[in-house]
């Protein structure tokens, strides 16, 4: 059941390039410049017009509706709003009949995800659901959704889920951009190429794996560790700090590598290891910048970047390459080494990573 791999996690981390692939299947072909959501359809109209849309989930899920303001916003000119759930659901919300609520949830069971659905159905909203399990509540209590075809995912911690909804997110960014026409013809048929190719540049990245271990070899038995990135890579730096911590219990903070001298830059040490996702964007100098700070402290740094990148190879104690990516697209690469780093330290530490502890693959109860 695990196809010989010895977790769970592990399997689903290499599915990745066919699960992203299963997601876009049947709904983005570039060469036909071809883009079908077949939920959105009947709400098409709603969505295009909207002129707030409010992202709504927990944990992983949440981290998925960041990288979804920075698509919606950049594509498609709407004003986005990501909140946690269960902050939603009682802090008396301003939100109407022009608000455009997405729910995003792999479970389709998570409690606060559902309570913050019901409360915007209640004033009026339109809810869209982006679930992975098939049947499961949240997709029967939204008006409309997409699944996400991830298949099922068995390990606690969230990774192919993760990939999935950010497809759907980038999918649904690039049909409101394009409907919206805030996006031209020929940069909308160049970002349905980018993400087309997205399954192959993942199965690239996963060539890191033995790169991978031997960086988790030498970290894992740190205390804590900072995840750095921006833009785009901001939410990416909290999902791998998450992905750290839920699995082998090592403390780990994500933030946007800016805000670091704002507080965090006081914890960096010579025993401190920093992992910056610091591909090639339009914030590269600056993260480049960042990484100079960490070592002028004598932090430890490891960095995500680039294939071909020098600038910094050449200060970083280790670097991993991911391909080249369309800048927006880049958390569903970049994201795959830090899935593997956290499981191999995980498991090298001796961690139950399938079932960490005091977790729950649905959180039916808030
Ligand atoms: C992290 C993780 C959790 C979930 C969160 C939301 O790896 O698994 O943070 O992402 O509990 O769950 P869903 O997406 O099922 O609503």
């Amino acid at each position: 059941e695990k196809g010989g791999y010895e977790h769970f996690m592990m399997k689903e981390i290499y599915e990745q390039p066919k699960s992203i692939a299963d997601c876009l299947r049947g709904r983005l072909d570039a060469k036909a410049g071809r883009l079908v959501l077949g939920g959105l359809r009947d709400y098409m109209n709603k969505f295009q017009n909207a002129e707030r849309i409010i992202i709504t989930a927990c944990g992983t899920s949440w981290h998925a509706g960041l990288v979804a303001e920075y698509l919606f916003e950049e594509f498609a000119r709407v004003p986005v709003e990501v909140e946690y759930a269960s902050e939603f659901r009682y802090r008396n919300p301003v939100i109407g009949e022009k608000d455009f609520v997405i729910a995003i949830s792999q479970s389709g069971e998570t409690a606060d995800t559902l309570a913050a659905i019901e409360l915007a159905k209640s004033k009026g909203a339109t809810i869209f659901g982006v679930c992975n399990v098939v049947g499961s509540s949240i997709p029967r209590a939204t008006h409309a959704g997409c699944y996400t075809h991830a298949g099922p995912e068995i390990g606690v911690a969230s990774t192919k889920a993760f990939t999935a909804q950010i497809s759907i997110l980038a999918m649904m960014a690039l049909k409101l951009g394009y409907q919206r026409g805030t996006l031209t013809e020929s940069k909308y048929i160049q970002l349905l190429y980018e993400l087309e190719a997205i399954p192959g540049k993942v199965e690239q990245a996963l060539k890191s794996n033995e790169a991978i271990k031997y960086i988790a070899e030498e970290y894992k038995d740190v205390r804590n560790a900072l995840y750095l990135g921006r833009g785009y890579n901001f939410p990416v730096a909290l999902e791998g700090a998450l992905k750290l911590k839920e699995i082998s219990y090592i403390h780990a903070e994500g933030y946007p590598a800016a805000e670091m001298k704002h507080g965090p830059i006081a914890l960096i040490d010579e025993e401190m290891p920093v992992f910056f996702i610091a591909t090639k964007d339009s914030s590269y100098e600056k993260v480049v910048s960042n990484i100079q700070e960490v070592k002028a402290r004598k932090g430890k740094v490891i960095a995500v970047v680039t294939e071909g990148d020098t600038q910094v190879k050449a200060i970083a104690d280790h670097v991993i390459e991911i391909p080249e990516t369309h800048e927006a697209f880049a958390p569903l690469v970049a994201v795959v080494p830090l899935q593997l780093l956290s499981y191999h330290i995980a498991v090298m530490r001796g961690c139950n990573v399938d079932q960490p502890r005091n977790l729950a693959k649905s959180v039916t109860v808030e």
